[in-house]
C-alpha cells in the first residue's frame, strides 16, 4: 500500500489532512512572514516525508501544498529581507526523482506566471526568494543529525510536518527533541488503529508504549486521542500545547498530532481544526456518536446537543464557580480543552446575569478580551 501512495488518487482522509496542514501553514506563514515588526529573519519548513509532490491526478501534496502557500508571501519576503528555508526529504529515489520533478515545474510555473513582480526576477531557482533544500535520508538518522544544529538556536521559528506511515517513527526520543525546540511547531501523522491492535507486541513496543488498558475497547473510534494522551504524559512541561485530529478511513483511524510551545499556535491550529470539523474540531467523521449530527433528534432537548459542546460548557461554568480567574486565565482553560475562543465568549455572554465581573481597565459591554498577555484585565467568577 505504501508504495502505491502516490500512484493513485489520495483518499478522502488524506485529503482533509492536506486541508489541515494547508489551513494551519497559512496562518504560521502570516504569523512569521506578514508580521509588522520583523522578530526572526531566518525561517525554516521541514517536510520530511515529502512523498512525490502530488497525487496521480496532479492534487498537491504536502511539498506543494507548503509551496503554494508560502508563494503569495514572495513580494513581503524580498521587501522584508527574510531568509526563509524549506527543506523536503524522500529517501524512497523514485518517488524522490517525481519530487524534484514536480517542484522544478512549480518553479517554472511560478515564472511564467510572474503573478507576483518578485518572480518576475526569478530568472532561475537560485533567485527565488526562498531556498528549497532537498534529501534523500531516512528520517531518524537524518533528525539526529541535524538536531544538535537546531538546538543550538531554539528560537528560530520552525515548522516541521511529519506525514509518516503507520507508527515508528516519532519514538519518545524524537517527540522529546521536537518538543524541546522553542520556537517550533510540529504536525505528525500516526496510524492510531494500528497502534490500539498491537499495542502489546514487542516488536511495537520498541517504538511506542502505549498500554492495551488505555483503550476503551467499546469505543475504538476514541484511539487518537488516547495516543495523544500517550504523548502528553512525556511532556514533562505544563505550559506545552498539543491536540489531535482524529482521521477515518474505511474502518481504520489515523491521525495527526499538532504541538507548539506558543498558546498562540494552539490557537490558530484550533481554529484550523474548528474551520475542517464545525461540530468536535477534532475529527473527519463523528467521534463522539453526537445523535444531532447523524440526524437522529431525541425528544429530549438535553440528548439534542453536541456532546463536546455542551461538557465544555458545564465545565467552564463550574471552573468559574469554583474560584475567581481572570480573562487569560479563561483564554487557556479554553484552548486545553481544545475549543475556540469564540465558545468561551459565547458562554460568558450567555451567562453574562450570573457573571460578577470586577476590572480596573475600561471596557466594552459583552468582551471579555479572552487572550495570550490581554491587553485588558478582568477577574470573572459565577455566582453559586
Ligand atoms: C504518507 S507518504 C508522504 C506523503 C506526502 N506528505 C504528501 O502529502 O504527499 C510517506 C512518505 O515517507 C517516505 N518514507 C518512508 N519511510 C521513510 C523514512 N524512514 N524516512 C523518511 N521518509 C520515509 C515514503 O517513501 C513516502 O513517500
Amino acid at each position: 500500500m505504501a508504495k502505491r501512495f502516490h500512484i493513485e488518487p489520495f483518499d478522502e482522509g488524506t485529503l482533509v489532512k492536506l486541508e489541515l496542514l494547508k489551513l494551519y501553514v497559512r496562518s504560521w506563514l502570516h504569523v512569521f512572514i506578514s508580521a509588522q515588526k520583523v522578530f526572526w529573519k531566518d525561517i525554516f519548513i521541514y517536510d520530511f516525508f515529502s512523498g512525490a509532490g502530488m497525487d496521480s491526478k496532479g492534487k498537491p501534496g504536502s511539498p506543494l501544498v507548503i509551496l503554494n502557500e508560502l508563494r503569495v508571501h514572495c513580494p513581503t519576503i524580498v521587501q522584508k529581507g527574510l531568509n526563509v528555508r524549506l527543506l523536503f526529504n524522500e529517501p524512497q529515489s523514485d518517488v524522490f526523482d517525481n519530487l524534484k520533478s514536480n517542484i522544478s515545474d512549480f518553479f517554472v510555473e511560478c515564472r511564467t506566471k510572474s503573478e507576483f513582480n518578485c518572480c518576475k526576477n526569478c530568472s532561475t531557482d537560485d533567485n527565488c526568494p526562498f531556498t528549497v533544500k532537498f534529501s534523500q535520508k531516512e528520517f531518524n538518522p537524518f533528525f539526529s543529525e541535524i538536531y544538535p544544529h537546531m538546538a543550538k538556536k531554539p528560537d528560530l521559528p520552525r515548522f516541521m510536518f511529519l506525514d509518516q506511515f503507520g507508527i515508528k517513527q516519532i519514538t519518545e526520543d524524537i517527540f522529546q527533541k521536537l518538543t524541546s525546540l522553542k520556537r517550533t511547531d510540529f504536525l505528525f501523522f500516526i496510524s492510531s488503529s494500528f497502534v490500539r491492535r498491537f499495542s502489546e507486541l514487542e516488536e511495537f513496543r520498541q517504538y511506542l508504549k502505549v498500554e492495551k488498558e488505555d483503550f476503551d475497547e467499546s469505543r475504538p473510534e476514541h484511539c487518537h486521542r488516547v495516543i495523544l494522551n500517550y504523548y502528553k504524559r512525556m511532556v514533562q512541561n505544563p505550559e506545552y500545547y498539543l491536540a489531535p485530529f482524529s482521521i477515518r478511513k474505511v474502518a481504520n483511524i489515523y491521525g495527526l498530532i499538532f504541538g507548539s510551545n506558543n498558546p498562540r499556535g494552539m490557537e490558530k491550529f484550533l481554529d484550523a481544526a474548528w474551520t475542517i470539523d464545525k461540530n468536535t474540531g477534532e475529527a473527519n467523521f463523528n467521534i463522539d456518536n453526537d445523535k444531532i449530527i447523524s440526524g437522529e433528534l431525541s425528544l429530549f432537548p438535553e440528548d439534542n446537543k453536541i456532546k463536546k459542546i455542551d461538557l465544555f460548557e458545564r465545565n467552564l461554568l463550574q471552573w468559574l464557580t469554583d474560584e475567581e480567574r481572570t480573562n487569560e486565565d479563561i483564554y487557556f482553560f479554553t484552548l486545553s480543552n481544545g475549543m475556540r475562543k469564540t465558545h468561551a465568549t459565547d458562554i460568558l455572554k450567555k451567562n453574562v446575569s450570573s457573571l460578577k465581573i470586577t476590572t480596573t481597565d475600561k471596557i466594552r459591554k459583552g468582551y471579555f478580551y479572552l487572550g495570550y498577555k490581554p491587553d485588558k484585565h478582568l477577574k470573572i467568577k459565577k455566582n453559586e
